[in-house]
């Protein structure tokens, strides 16, 4: 089989997102977008936080696709086109080919660069799966490329990341998700449920700090990318759940009041005054059953942990 394929949809030009921060930082109260965690030590932090006895929702996830990959896989059609969103370093898909003997495997990340080392590496373990990596920023707009080939889509989004973005958007994405999956499309999906609020608490706010490390390192992006003067040691990471509104929120909080400077603007923080970095929406079986029929999905099936804290969906 061909070596693997590679296509970059489109890229930031370096303007936007120094944009894009700046306006994040003028807002009340400040936020800067989640997707910022993730330059090369964001990703290895949150890597470490996968491996945290306190961070439940990897381990858990896997142990549910252990357990029922093959009823998922009976249920979705073997032999089809699987497509990755948020790939990264394509474990989790990987994992599931033995069962789910995709035809073509498409990985789907923000940088296509993220995706190279994981497909060449994946290609020679499965020489037989075609194998396409595909560089978009689908949290604006789930798009791919014209050529990515024919067969039944299923569209694989694990780990809870539909967490960050709120319930219309989530609805917005799921829509999409459907018009690219075709009338044969389905969608394996992991979704984190609402539970205990210490349990949530200290999955965001572990003992060994690594997750306070991720929130922190967001000010390190700040300074690099929009030629910001945050000092780390100004503040403090926040984790809490907002039970009103189902999320876990992140923040950075003032230790003390601070300006910011960067080329161009700047922003007064008082002291306790928080940017917020992240939500991560929580959901019960029902309510998010109900977003994917509202989305168009007409059957959906659900498959749990004894717990209940973790689901995997399967919609079509
Ligand atoms: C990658 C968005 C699923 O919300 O649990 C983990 C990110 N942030 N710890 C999540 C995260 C802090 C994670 N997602």
């Amino acid at each position: 089989m061909a070596m693997p394929r590679f296509i970059q949809l489109h890229r930031e030009d370096g303007a936007a997102p120094r944009d894009e921060l700046a306006r994040g930082l003028a807002q009340r109260p400040a936020m800067v977008a989640p997707k910022f965690f993730y330059d090369a030590l964001g990703s290895r932090l949150f890597d470490a936080i996968t491996e945290l006895p306190e961070y439940y929702p990897t381990r858990i996830e896997r142990a549910i696709f252990d357990a029922h990959a093959p009823a998922m896989a009976a249920a979705a059609g073997r032999g089809r086109t699987l497509i990755d969103l948020g790939a990264g370093s394509c474990e989790k898909a990987a994992r599931l080919f033995g069962v789910l003997e995709p035809l073509r495997y498409v990985a789907v990340d923000i940088s296509v660069d993220y995706l190279r080392h994981a497909l060449d590496h994946l290609h020679r373990l499965h020489p037989a799966i075609e194998m396409i990596g595909v560089g978009s920023d689908f949290s604006t707009e789930l798009v791919l490329p014209a050529d990515i080939g024919g067969g039944e889509r299923l569209l694989f989004y694990p780990g809870s990341s539909i967490g960050n973005f709120t319930p219309a958007q989530a609805l917005r994405l799921l829509r999409q998700a459907r018009t690219v999956g075709g009338a044969d499309g389905a969608l394996l999906i992991g979704v984190d449920l609402v539970k205990d609020r210490a349990v949530l608490e200290r999955a965001y706010d572990d003992p060994l700090q690594v997750t306070a490390a991720f929130n922190l390192n967001l000010l390190r992006r700040l300074n690099t990318l929009l030629g910001c003067d945050a000092r780390l040691e100004d503040f403090q990471h926040v984790a809490l759940f907002n039970e009103h509104e189902s999320r876990i929120e992140m923040h950075l909080q003032a230790r003390l009041a601070v300006t910011l400077h960067w080329p161009g603007g700047e922003r007064a923080l008082a002291a306790g005054e928080r940017i917020h970095t992240e939500n991560s929406y929580k959901y019960t079986v029902d309510g998010f059953d109900r977003l994917l029929r509202e989305a168009g999905f007409a059957r959906t099936r659900c498959w749990c942990d004894d717990a209940g804290w973790f689901a995997v969906f399967l919609a079509n």
